[in-house]
């Protein structure tokens, strides 16, 4: 049995009941408001730069052609110029799709055992769609919910949000990005609860990201369609973080405090779990370098001559020291000095 989802689950609950108590508390509001915010805004900038950093100093000598397209070759071998670009255009091109369409999702295949013993692969469609809808709606609501730093709501926003409505049910309006992301994000969680080959490969790295990012479209949906936040007094509070003059209205309530406290968590969170893949997508030398080895030779950085200490010039360096602790050394450090003794009185004799 897989527990790491209860594990999550639990995680997610008490984060919820930590900000919802929390922010009761005197002082509950300058440590949710504004103390956490800031921490894991800054936790997320040094965190993320850190790891690309770390990232682009590790070396790739050679070129990982991708397999599952022909390299460009002889004239009459037919290359697959999207799947295994030779040139930086062919990259760019075979990059943007990867970005935006998440192209080797949507070639993927599940690979199940149909009337008893027959081996079928089936085209992963729902994952891919699921995916797809997941990070657009993600990104049209963080675009959105730029209104509430911005003064005055610049007008691409404004136009953003009518067609994020153009439903014009409800009020206030249902605005389809918020809706989309809670169903892809359910989507993608019960995939990996109720799909038992899922379940099996899910740590709770795979679960926890996806029950705070459903926490955070759960409390904004609940926010805006039910408990009817002061959206007035949440602006207030969104500008004063961005401009560096916090600022706490009364009657903002306890679910908005929870809210951008599961939004701290995760930019927190971030830079140290799977979600980096963010950046690494842009990383990833299967993806960003032109398969050219037939026609470029790639010399690998650590070929010979390679600078290497041998255990000659190891010991030489700290003999003295290793006798001290008592560790064997090849040369005793007597022998040493006589010989160099000697070889000093070589070599004055041949001056
Ligand atoms: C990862 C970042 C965030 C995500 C994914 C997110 C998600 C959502 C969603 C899905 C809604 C429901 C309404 C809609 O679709 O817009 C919502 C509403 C809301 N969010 Fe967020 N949110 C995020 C960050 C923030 C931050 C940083 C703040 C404030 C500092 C905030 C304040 C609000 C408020 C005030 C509402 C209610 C808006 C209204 O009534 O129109 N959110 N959020």
């Amino acid at each position: 049995m897989n527990v790491n989802y209860m594990v999550s689950l639990m995680a997610v609950i008490v984060l919820f009941l930590l900000a919802y108590l929390g922010v009761k508390v005197p002082g509950g509001q300058v440590l949710f408001g504004v103390i956490i915010p800031y921490v894991a805004i800054i936790t997320f900038i040094v965190g993320v730069i850190y790891r690309v950093i770390d990232w682009g100093r590790s070396p790739v000598p050679f070129r990982i052609p991708s397999t599952c397209g022909q390299q460009k070759s002889l004239p009459w071998i037919k290359q697959a110029t999207l799947d295994n670009p030779s040139t930086t255009a062919g990259v760019i091109v075979r990059m943007i799709l990867e970005i935006l369409l998440f192209r080797s999702l949507f070639r993927n295949t599940k690979c199940e055992l149909k009337e008893g013993d027959k081996l079928s692969y089936e085209w992963e469609k729902w994952l891919w769609l699921g995916a797809l809808a997941f990070h657009y709606a993600f990104a049209t609501v963080l675009i959105r919910h730029l209104r509430l730093f911005l003064e005055p709501v610049p007008v691409y926003l404004q136009f953003l949000e009518k067609i994020d409505g153009f439903l014009q049910v409800g009020l206030p309006g249902v605005l389809l990005s918020g809706v989309v992301l809670l169903a892809a994000v359910t989507y993608l969680l019960l995939r990996r609860i109720f799909i038992p080959q899922v379940r099996y490969i899910s740590l709770a790295s795979d679960f926890f990201p996806l029950f705070l990012i459903f926490g955070v479209a759960f409390t904004g949906i609940l926010m805006r369609y039910f408990s009817k936040v002061d959206v007035v007094g949440a602006k207030e509070i969104a500008m004063g973080l961005a401009t560096f003059h916090p600022s706490l209205p009364e009657g903002v309530g306890a679910l908005f405090y929870v809210h951008l406290f599961f939004v701290s968590v995760l930019l927190a969170y971030f830079p140290f779990s799977k979600l980096m893949h963010m950046a690494g997508i842009f990383f990833s030398p299967t993806r960003n370098l032109p398969g050219n080895s037939r026609a470029v030779r790639h010399i690998n950085p650590w070929n010979y001559p390679v600078e290497v200490h041998t255990y000659e010039e190891y010991e030489d360096e700290f003999r003295e020291k290793m006798v001290e602790v008592g560790l064997p050394v090849e040369k005793e450090i007597v022998a040493e000095s006589a010989e160099s003794t000697e070889s000093n009185g070589e070599s004055e004799e041949k001056e």
